[in-house]
């Protein structure tokens, strides 16, 4: 068996937390998110033990340490923003361009469009970050639009790409009886 394989994708718990605010601060991980370097563990714990009602969240386990995490996040407490979630993904750098990215991406996908009824997922992705774009690119999400010096990245500022997708085949009600 593939080592990738043995990983178990499952729903994040809030026992969870502490693994994957590490996962998220570690160098290769990092620096494709908003988090800084060099940040205490426990600064991203209380916040990741909440059980958001209406999100999903999911982490990859292998050999019991957290190696992957992903998440769909609501957009806003707008009634009307409630078909939108936001996603959000980081692999641990060992564990990168082994499928687990695309694995948790499916999964989330699954959740949105079958179980929740969520329209559209939208993100945030550094433009020079080739993997992840290629990635959601093969998921059907676009670029719909480039935020000039997004965020600041290791002393130079970058863009970012706002890409979504939509239901690629949207729940009807069903016929009258
Ligand atoms: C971006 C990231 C989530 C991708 O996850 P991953 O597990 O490494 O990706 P996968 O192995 O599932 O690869 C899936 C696809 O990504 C693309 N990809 C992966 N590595 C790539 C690379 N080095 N160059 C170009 N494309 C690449 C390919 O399209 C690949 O498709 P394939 O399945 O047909 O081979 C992961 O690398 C990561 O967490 N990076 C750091 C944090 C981060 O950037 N998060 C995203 C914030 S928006």
């Amino acid at each position: 068996m593939d080592r990738a394989e043995a990983v178990t994708i499952r729903a994040m718990e809030p026992s969870d937390a502490a693994g994957v605010s590490a996962l998220i601060g570690r160098p290769g991980t990092f620096e494709g998110t908003l988090q800084l370097p060099d940040m205490a563990v426990a600064s991203r714990v209380e916040h990741m033990q909440k059980i958001e009602p209406g999100t999903c969240r999911l982490v990859a386990e292998a050999d019991g340490e957290i190696v992957g995490s992903a998440g769909l996040h609501l957009a806003g407490l707008s009634m009307r923003r409630q078909h939108v979630r936001m996603l959000g993904i980081g692999i641990a750098e060992e564990w990168q361009g082994k499928g687990l990215g695309r694995r948790l991406i499916e999964r989330l996908l699954q959740w949105a469009d079958n179980w929740a009824g969520i329209l559209r997922v939208e993100l945030v992705v550094h433009a020079d970050n080739d993997p992840a774009i290629a990635l959601y690119r093969s998921f059907g999400f676009v670029e719909e639009g480039r935020h000039r010096a997004y965020a600041i990245k290791n002393g130079r500022f970058i863009d970012a790409l706002c890409m979504a997708r939509l239901h690629p085949n949207p729940p009807a009600l069903p016929p009258a009886a």
